[in-house]
């Protein structure tokens, strides 16, 4: 696991969107996995001025998104759908059918998901994969208990989780969806790059406990240690409760240049 500390969210998503600039120039056909929430958008505005200003080419590009809310359709303004095309997919030039999204309004869950996994795999897998944290600890909407091993599913989530997001449902938890559709922590582990973005105070114990603590299902990021290349952007706030931050720091200052970004 690597772990890059900047001072602010915007150069951390500079540096997230060098990387999926890097992999689209090296392979046109790539195959993204996206996040919603706050976390992303200051690399998806990064991402479409990349493409706005130096021609980043997104026309081959498949994606797949983490999760979408049950009983949401793409037209609901809270929607995971709805999210992406108003901040990344209406910007960039993908292809719709390139794009998919878990399907909130599906009159049959496990089938559906049963063929989001195998159009994953029809596409190659995943070459990359963008997660944000939440404060419970939970990547997709894996929550706290998740199976490691878990695939695309049905989850309820926490009310912690249903606290968090109530920002975005006029501040009542109540109005939260309470189940979901979210790809599992197998599935997210299968992707071959994996790039965690966390900002702010309040994800520090969130990164402390995925990155220096053990490996548990209490805190499904931490899973993220046995993933090969999983790489960490953070900024300052996020890495306060770290106890080897200067450590990271350190390393990534003395990056050989062939390794850097
Ligand atoms: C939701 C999403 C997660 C996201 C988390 C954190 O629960 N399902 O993918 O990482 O929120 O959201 P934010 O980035 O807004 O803090």
């Amino acid at each position: 696991m690597e772990v890059i500390i900047h001072d602010t969210p915007q150069d951390a998503a500079s540096t997230g969107a060098r990387m999926v600039a890097r992999l689209v120039r090296e392979k046109p056909h790539a195959v993204l996995g996206l996040a919603t929430g706050g976390t992303p958008l200051p690399l998806y505005r990064e991402l479409v001025r990349l493409h706005r200003e130096e021609g980043l080419d997104f026309s081959r590009v498949t994606t797949f998104n983490l999760d979408e809310y049950l009983g949401l359709g793409p037209g609901h303004p809270q929607s995971y759908h709805h999210f992406m095309r108003e901040h990344l997919f209406d910007h960039l030039n993908i292809p719709a059918e390139n794009t998919h999204i878990p399907d909130g309004m599906t009159p049959d869950v496990p089938a559906f998901c049963r063929d989001y996994e195998r159009r994953i795999a029809e596409a190659g897998g995943i070459d990359l994969q963008i997660l944000g944290i939440g404060s419970d600890g939970h990547i997709g909407f894996n929550e706290p208990g998740s199976s490691f091993a878990s695939r695309t599913r049905i989850k309820t989530l926490a009310r912690e989780t249903l606290h968090d997001n109530a920002r975005f449902f006029n501040d009542d938890p109540a109005k939260v969806p309470h189940h979901c559709i979210t790809m599992g922590i197998g599935t997210i582990m299968d992707a071959r790059c994996v790039l965690l973005l966390a900002f702010g105070s309040g994800k520090a114990e969130a990164i402390a406990g995925m990155v220096e603590g053990p490996v548990t299902a209490s805190l499904p990021a931490s899973i993220l240690q046995h993933h090969p290349t999983a790489k960490v952007l953070i900024d300052s706030p996020a890495a306060t409760a770290l106890h080897r931050a200067d450590y990271y720091r350190w390393v990534y200052e003395n990056k050989p240049a062939w390794q850097r970004e």
